[in-house]
C-alpha cells in the first residue's frame, strides 16, 4: 500500500441508508432519509446505497424506497445503488430514476430461503432476466453474497459455494461484487482466505468487502482485505444495521472508523471525516441513540474539549 499510486484510492460504499435503516423498528420520515443522503453526498461518499425495491410486507422499513429516489437531489458523479430482487423491483426503481441496481444471493440455502424465499439456483435464475434487462438499459449492476464467513442457520459455508456465486453473479454482468459477512463472525485469516478464494476467479477489482461487526472483527477483517488487495469497502455511517433475517447481527462497520484507518494508511477516499461524523450525528439523533462509531465519539469529544 505505497503512497501515491492508483491502487491508493479506496472507494467507500454507504449502506446506512439502506442496511441501517432497514433494520430499525421505527420507520423514520421520508425527510430523514433524504437528508441523511444528502448529507452523506456532502460529506464526499462517492457511492450511497438509497433504498431497496423489494416486497414491503417483507421489509416496511424500505417501502418509501421510491419516493426517496424521487426526492434525492443528485450529487453529479456520485452513484445511488438500490437492492432490487427481481423484475417486478427492477421496473418500480427504473421509474423512480434509479441507474444502478444492486441484486442479492447467499451463499447458503436456508439464509436465501429466509431473506428471498427461494433456492440458490432459483435466485439466480430470478437475477440473470433482471441483469440482463439493466444491461440492455446501460444501467450498472452491483451483486452481493450474503454468509460468505458463516450462516446464522447452517454456521460453517463451503468456499466453494461463495466462489460458486461468484462466478454466476459476474457471468450476469454484476460490475462489482460485495462479499458479506452478514452476521460478523469472521476473522481476519478466514476473511483474506476468502477473498483470495474468490479473487482466484473473478478479479480483484471487482470486489468489495461487506462486514457487519458483530464480533469486533470488521476493521481487522479489512485492513486484511485490504492487504490483499480490495479496494471497495462497504460500510454504514454511525454503524446502523443489521439484517432483518439474520437475528442477532450487528451494524456495518462504522463509516467513520473505515475512513479513519483508511486516512491512517494513507488510502485516498475523498471524504471529509468531520462531515461524515456530523451526518452520523444526524441520523443518530433521528433515531435517539448515539453513533456505534468510536472514531465519530472521539471526534465529539475533541470538538467538546
Ligand atoms: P415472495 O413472497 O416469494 O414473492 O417474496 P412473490 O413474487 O410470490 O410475491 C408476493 C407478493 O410480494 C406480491 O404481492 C408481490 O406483488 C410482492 P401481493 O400480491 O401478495 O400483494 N412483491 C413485491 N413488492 C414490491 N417489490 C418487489 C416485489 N416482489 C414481489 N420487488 C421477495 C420474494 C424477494 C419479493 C421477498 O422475499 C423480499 O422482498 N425479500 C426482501 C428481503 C430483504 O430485503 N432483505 C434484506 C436485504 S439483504 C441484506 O441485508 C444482506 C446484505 O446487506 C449483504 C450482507 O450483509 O450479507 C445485502
Ligand atoms: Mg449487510
Amino acid at each position: 500500500m505505497a503512497a501515491g499510486t492508483s491502487a491508493d484510492r479506496v472507494t467507500l460504499v454507504e449502506v446506512g441508508p439502506r442496511d441501517g435503516l432497514q433494520n430499525e423498528k421505527e420507520i423514520l420520515p421520508l425527510a430523514t432519509k433524504v437528508a441523511l443522503i444528502e448529507r452523506l453526498a456532502e460529506a464526499g461518499l462517492p457511492v450511497i446505497e438509497a433504498g431497496a425495491f423489494v416486497s414491503p410486507k417483507w421489509v416496511p422499513q424500505m417501502a418509501d424506497s421510491g419516493a426517496v429516489l424521487r426526492a434525492i437531489h443528485r450529487k453529479p458523479g456520485v452513484r445511488y445503488p438500490v437492492l432490487v430482487p427481481n423484475l417486478q423491483g427492477y421496473a418500480a426503481a427504473r421509474a423512480a430514476g434509479v441507474d444502478e441496481i444492486a441484486v442479492f444471493g447467499a451463499a447458503s440455502e436456508t439464509f436465501t430461503r429466509k431473506n428471498i424465499n427461494c433456492s440458490i439456483a432459483e435466485s439466480l435464475e430470478r437475477f440473470r432476466p433482471v441483469c440482463a434487462q439493466a444491461r440492455a438499459d446501460g444501467v450498472a449492476i452491483r451483486g452481493y453474497i450474503s454468509c460468505v464467513l458463516g450462516c446464522p442457520y447452517e454456521g460453517a459455508v463451503p468456499l466453494s459455494k461463495v466462489v460458486e456465486v461468484a462466478e454466476a453473479l459476474s457471468a450476469m454482468g454484476a460490475a462489482e461484487i460485495s462479499l458479506g459477512d452478514t452476521i460478523g463472525v469472521g476473522t481476519a485469516g478466514a476473511a483474506r482466505a476468502m477473498l483470495q478464494a474468490v479473487a482466484a476467479s473473478v478479479p480483484m477489482a471487482q470486489l468489495a468487502v461487506h462486514f457487519h461487526d458483530t464480533w469486533g472483527q470488521a476493521l481487522a477483517n479489512i485492513l486484511a482485505c485490504l492487504e490483499a488487495g480490495v479496494r471497495v469497502v462497504d460500510s454504514s455511517v454511525a454503524g446502523l444495521g443489521g439484517c432483518p433475517y439474520a437475528k442477532g447481527a450487528a451494524g456495518n462497520v462504522a463509516s467513520e472508523d473505515v475512513a479513519y484507518l483508511l486516512q491512517g494508511l494513507g488510502l485516498e477516499t475523498g471524504i471529509d471525516l468531520e462531515r461524515l461524523a456530523a451526518a452520523g450525528r444526524f441520523i443518530s439523533d433521528a433515531l435517539g441513540r448515539p453513533p456505534v462509531s468510536k472514531a465519530a465519539r472521539a471526534l465529539a469529544a475533541r470538538q467538546a474539549a
